[in-house]
């Protein structure tokens, strides 16, 4: 077993995070990855801007939404005690939505003892902390926040985030203008916090597991790895793009929240160009092909011009697997990359 202080303070079997990966539900992976001793994340992107469509007598609101998908991942984790987060983006655009989704986080906690246990995590990403701590604090939750740099680290921190995620730009899904990538920005935050950290981007078995604790992290959390997994909810041509791509397969283009990473087609390639043009010049016309590609990833329709978020990882991800099996095999891994680092030290 690899016990760290992420497993202490969550009581999780392993060190890793299933990441939030919005605007697509994660509700199933969520489920898989709680019941399997992982944190699982549920996704509020998708709820937040009403991707998924409210149906007659269904819930109406980002709040309603949350409560009703925070109950189902509840029932469905409650035999194995699974523990769960939920991640809330603190993007400006996002303002509405944010307080009703911090809301219903705690209110679920509030209202059920045996949610109070499990619901442990928010984690907060693309935006400005500041404003949110004193609703973050009240639900009671413990507060990572996801970082691309050592200034926003900082600032996570300053506004009283319990933990930072590390997030390296090699990562799949939204990341910073700055290109530093995991293997200098991890323990460049760690230095720079007094706060626990967890790495992201480009974490995919055991053996980067271990890289990640031996740079000083706490934990990993995985986006890529976990889209190619036999219970994640994203479409079967994506998880088959991940498993086809190969390390070179994926490039940063323009997204909605800044720059995203992608993996390889017509419409990432665009997007790409787009971004190489100038962000704010290209902006308005990425928006509009990211919103059509997203429609696309989550109906199956044409794999050219779906919007497929991937990292760099996809070049190490070669099967689609349980997520148990996964898990299991990360944690395999590591020890047995442990026992080796010490006999080749040893000899
Ligand atoms: C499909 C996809 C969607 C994502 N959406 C979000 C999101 O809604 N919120 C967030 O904080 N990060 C999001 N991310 C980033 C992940 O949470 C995670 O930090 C990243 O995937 C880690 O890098 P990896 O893909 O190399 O594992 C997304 C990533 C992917 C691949």
């Amino acid at each position: 077993m690899i016990q760290t202080k992420l497993t202490d303070m969550l009581g999780t079997r392993y060190p890793v995070i299933q990441a939030g990966m919005g605007p697509w539900n994660t509700d199933k992976l969520c489920i898989a990855s709680a019941n399997a001793g992982a944190l699982g994340i549920i996704s509020t992107v998708g709820i937040g801007y009403l991707w998924t469509k409210p149906e007659e007598g269904g819930p109406q609101t980002p709040y309603e939404f949350l409560r009703s998908i925070i109950s189902g991942v509840g029932e469905a984790t409650a035999e194995k005690k699974g523990v769960f987060g939920c991640n809330i983006p603190l993007a400006i655009e996002f303002k509405e939505q944010i307080e009703g989704l911090i809301k219903a986080t705690g209110d679920a906690r509030k209202e059920d003892p045996d949610i109070a246990d499990r619901l442990k995590v928010i984690i907060t990403s693309a935006g400005n902390p500041t404003p949110w701590t004193d609703a973050i604090k009240e639900t009671g939750c413990y507060w990572f926040h996801v970082a691309p740099s050592v200034y926003h680290a900082i600032k996570g921190e300053k506004a009283g985030a319990d933990v930072i995620i590390a997030s390296g730009r090699e990562g799949g899904g939204h990341v910073a203008f700055e290109p530093i990538h995991t293997m200098v920005l991890l323990p460049a935050v760690i230095k720079a916090v007094n706060v626990p950290v967890v790495g992201a981007g480009g974490f995919a078995d055991g053996a980067s597991l271990v890289a990640g604790l031996s740079l000083g992290a706490i934990g990993i959390q995985m986006g890529t790895r976990f889209i190619a997994t036999k219970e994640s909810d994203f479409h079967d041509l994506w998880k088959n793009k991940v498993v086809e791509s190969s390390e070179m397969d994926s490039l940063v283009g323009i997204s909605i929240f800044g720059p995203a990473r992608y993996l390889k087609n017509e419409v990432s390639v665009k997007l790409h160009e787009l971004l190489v043009g100038g962000f704010e010049s290209g902006y308005n016309e990425g928006v509009l092909l990211e919103t059509k590609g997203i429609a696309l990833s989550i109906e199956g329709g044409d794999p050219d011009w779906s919007i497929y978020f991937g990292g760099e990882a996809s070049g190490r991800i070669d099967s689609i697997i349980s997520v148990q099996e996964l898990l299991e095999g990360i944690e395999e891994q590591a020890e047995a990359t442990i026992r080796d680092l010490q006999l080749n030290l040893g000899g």
